[in-house]
């Protein structure tokens, strides 16, 4: 029986990552009051105490606007946390999976970004993330690291669910459409993680599948089409949503000015993830029709 220790347990990806991995092992699902991610030594005492063999790490500092003036603290949680849990790994002979973000890029190439694409953070939620990256690479213990984007779901906060609310509220919104990417749904990334892992295990574990991994949602769209696909999906459960009229106004970047610089074009290429795992996500709007399709029908999951 595997022992499973999953960080950000009331995060998005968190809290899908409990239920795919309910029946895979003793599942150890903390937060911050159990193991505070700014805390170097509380790392290194919990995971030794728990000495799980898995460790999935989606937790993170990802208030990406706040980040600019909280660096120390991004840094700590994103850049230092996630070097303490592959060391820690490495000592235990554990597996580790990490979670980090397509503002790793800066957004310039005008193609999808490889995982042999250079990162340039262009924010210090980028930079702390990509830190994350190179502190586990530099630990030597066998790791997942999946970069995504533009992450939503049924539990937690997200642009979907800010969406919604003010499709109710207001008449009028304005939304970036100067921002390509695609949006991925956190279960779909939970059910992802479960599969690489189980490729992994039956392959062995010695065989050199760890490593980097781009993972998103198929397709590519932009903030502003986003929205009306969440309002369009929307209509067909609310019926006051149905019969209001709601103008969505595509605005640019500058006109929506935000502490923390979002890379103009953030779309990942998944190639890599599928031919290792034969690992596909669906496509961005179908699997945001079924979050919202849950979002209405089963409100107490929420
Ligand atoms: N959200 C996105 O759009 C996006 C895009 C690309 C990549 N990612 C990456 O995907 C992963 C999962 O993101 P998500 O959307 O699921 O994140 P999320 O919903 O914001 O959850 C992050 C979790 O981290 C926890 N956390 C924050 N500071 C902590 C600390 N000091 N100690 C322990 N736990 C702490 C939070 O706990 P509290 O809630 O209690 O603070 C929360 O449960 C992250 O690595 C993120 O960088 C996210």
């Amino acid at each position: 029986m595997s022992k499973i220790l999953i960080t950000g347990k009331n995060g998005q990806v968190g809290w899908e990552l409990q239920r795919v991995f309910a029946s895979s092992g003793e599942v150890i699902a903390v937060d911050a009051d159990d193991m505070d991610l700014a805390d170097a030594d509380a790392i290194r005492r919990f995971v030794r105490d728990v000495s799980p063999d898995l460790i999935i790490n989606p937790a993170a500092y990802t208030a990406v606007d706040k980040a600019e003036s909280d660096s120390d603290l991004a840094m700590a949680v994103n850049g230092i946390a996630a070097g303490v849990l592959a060391e820690e790994a490495q000592h235990l002979g554990a597996v580790l999976v990490h979670y980090s973000t397509d503002y790793v890029f800066d957004g310039s190439k005008p193609a999808p970004y490889t995982e042999s694409d250079v990162p340039k953070p262009q924010s210090v939620y980028g930079k702390t993330k990509f830190a994350g990256e190179q502190a586990i690479r530099a630990s030597g213990c066998k790791h997942l690291i999946l970069r995504t984007s533009w992450v939503y779901g049924v539990h937690g906060g997200n642009f979907v669910k800010t969406m919604l609310r003010l499709a109710r509220e207001r008449d009028e919104l304005r939304i970036v459409a100067d921002q390509f990417g695609a949006p991925t749904w956190a279960r779909d990334l939970a059910q992802a993680t479960a599969s690489a892992l189980n490729c992994w295990k039956i392959l062995d574990w010695d065989h050199q599948l760890g490593g980097l991994y781009h993972l998103t949602a198929a397709g590519r769209t932009n903030w502003h089409q986003y929205a009306e696909e969440i309002v369009r999906l929307a209509r067909k459960y609310d019926s006051a949503l149905a019969a209001k009229p709601l103008n969505i106004h595509p605005i640019a970047t500058h006109e929506y000015p935000v502490p923390a610089k979002r890379p103009v074009n953030s779309v990942l290429a998944n190639d890599k993830i599928r031919d290792a795992f034969g690992i596909v996500l669906p496509a961005w709007q179908d699997s945001l029709a079924e979050c919202v399709r849950e979002i209405y029908e089963q409100p107490e999951s929420a």
